[in-house]
């Protein structure tokens, strides 16, 4: 029997996370697909973290990150990095996932060379062009290249078919990043995770401090909206003593070089590396508040019962900001300490806001989009 060939491209450390159950489940299913995996490593160490948790082994990896790359650059070069992989596989499907430079492009590339592009977490939207930016576009872009996209919720399936998108072309999965949490999780939970990173970081904790996790990285921040974060930080850790901020930070020197100007030398503020895959799973759960303008984050963190604040105007996540687990605070300093100060001082505030629930997936969305596939192959 001819296989149906696969071909499934990333690049970054969301991406990655997010599409690493799905390689998983198609090398369980290679009697029908031969499937091959290309990173354009848009990131590099923060991939290879994932990479190496996931234990997966990349066919092609086009290795692209120059250090503070822009755009311009990276979009050109995935598209010409691409096409001599396209030409040796010949895949029938690529598969991209959401809203990332590599996103896009690949998808333009794998279209040029004819095979049809499956976009996994499809149909999110802001419907602001410049926030998040560039990924509203990125991922509206993929939108129209696509044949088959695989939503997270039903709200984003709603966004496509408003599009025009033929209903029968989406399906309604559950986002892949519940898949790879639980299997974390467990693994987290676990006897034999003994892992040095986590002996590291639990050393710094002190247990009568409740831990505020922080992360940050979207360009529409750079600049101001970062000086904003870091007064925020500052402030909330030199007035509340008995907490202590977590904080991995991006490797974008955008990002590192503020975050360590503002907030290095204080002590209840403890400025870290990346953190892999699983460690940042357990100070998810260690923690008692997020503050994040991630986009995995505010998926993850309902799944774990932990309140989110997130930086930013505008989310394309709406589900978890509805149920109440998440609140937008943008980069207004005040707001920030005003949000943080209610979830750490007002305890009805803190529960109604940490239940426990799923608005993004049961953990099977791989396996829906796989037998999907088969259907459609
Ligand atoms: C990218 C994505 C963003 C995604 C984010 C996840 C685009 C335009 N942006 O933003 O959608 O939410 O990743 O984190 O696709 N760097 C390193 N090592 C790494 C990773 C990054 O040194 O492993 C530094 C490099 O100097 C690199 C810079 O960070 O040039 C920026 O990386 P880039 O992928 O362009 O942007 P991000 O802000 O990471
Ligand atoms: N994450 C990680 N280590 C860290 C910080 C985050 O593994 O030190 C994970 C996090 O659990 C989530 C993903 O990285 O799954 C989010 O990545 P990021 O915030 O960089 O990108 P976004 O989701 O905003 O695109």
């Amino acid at each position: 029997m001819v296989k149906i060939k696969n071909l499934i491209i990333f690049g970054t450390r969301p991406e990655a996370i997010k599409m690493a159950p799905l390689v998983k489940e198609f090398q369980k299913n290679t009697d029908i697909f031969e499937t091959r995996v290309c990173i354009t490593a848009q990131h590099r160490e923060m991939l290879d973290q994932v990479l190496s948790f996931f234990e997966i082994d990349p066919d092609y990896d086009l290795d692209l990150m120059k250090p503070n790359q822009n755009l311009h650059r990276l979009t050109s070069d995935i598209i010409m990095g691409l096409k001599p992989v396209l030409d040796d596989f010949c895949p029938d499907f690529v598969y991209v996932h959401g809203d990332t430079t590599t996103t896009m492009a690949s998808s333009i590339a794998g279209f040029y060379a004819n095979a049809r592009i499956c976009h996994i977490e499809a149909g999110l939207r802001t419907f602001n062009k410049r926030s998040p930016f560039p990924e509203e576009i990125n991922r509206t872009v993929t939108g129209s290249i696509s044949e088959y996209h695989f939503s997270p919720t039903k709200a984003s399936k709603q966004n496509l078919l408003n599009e025009n998108v033929k209903d029968e072309n989406i399906l309604v999965t559950g986002n892949t990043v519940i898949d790879a949490l639980l299997f974390s999780v467990e693994k987290v939970n676990s006897m034999i995770f003994k892992d040095e990173e986590v002996e590291s970081i639990n050393r710094l904790i002190e247990p009568d401090k409740r831990i505020i996790l922080v992360t940050g990285h979207r360009r529409e921040n750079h600049g101001t909206g970062f000086i904003n974060i870091c007064k925020a930080l500052k402030k909330i850790a030199l007035e509340n003593k008995n907490i202590q901020i977590f904080y991995p930070v991006h490797l974008n020197p955008n990002v590192k070089k503020p975050v360590y100007e503002y907030l290095s030398g204080i002590d209840n503020i403890k400025l870290i590396s990346p953190l892999s895959y699983p460690s940042f799973v357990w100070l998810m759960e260690k923690s008692y508040l997020i503050i994040t303008d991630s986009g995995g984050i505010q998926e993850e963190a309902p799944s774990l019962g932990k309140p989110v604040l997130v930086m930013r105007d505008t989310t394309e996540r709406p589900e978890a900001v509805k149920t109440g687990t998440v609140t937008l605070v943008g980069t207004d300093t005040e707001k920030i300490i005003r949000e943080t100060n209610k979830l750490l001082f007002n305890n009805d505030h803190y529960a109604s806001m940490s239940m426990l629930h799923n608005p993004y997936g049961d953990g099977q969305a791989s396996k829906k989009i796989i037998e999907f596939m088969k259907k459609v192959s």
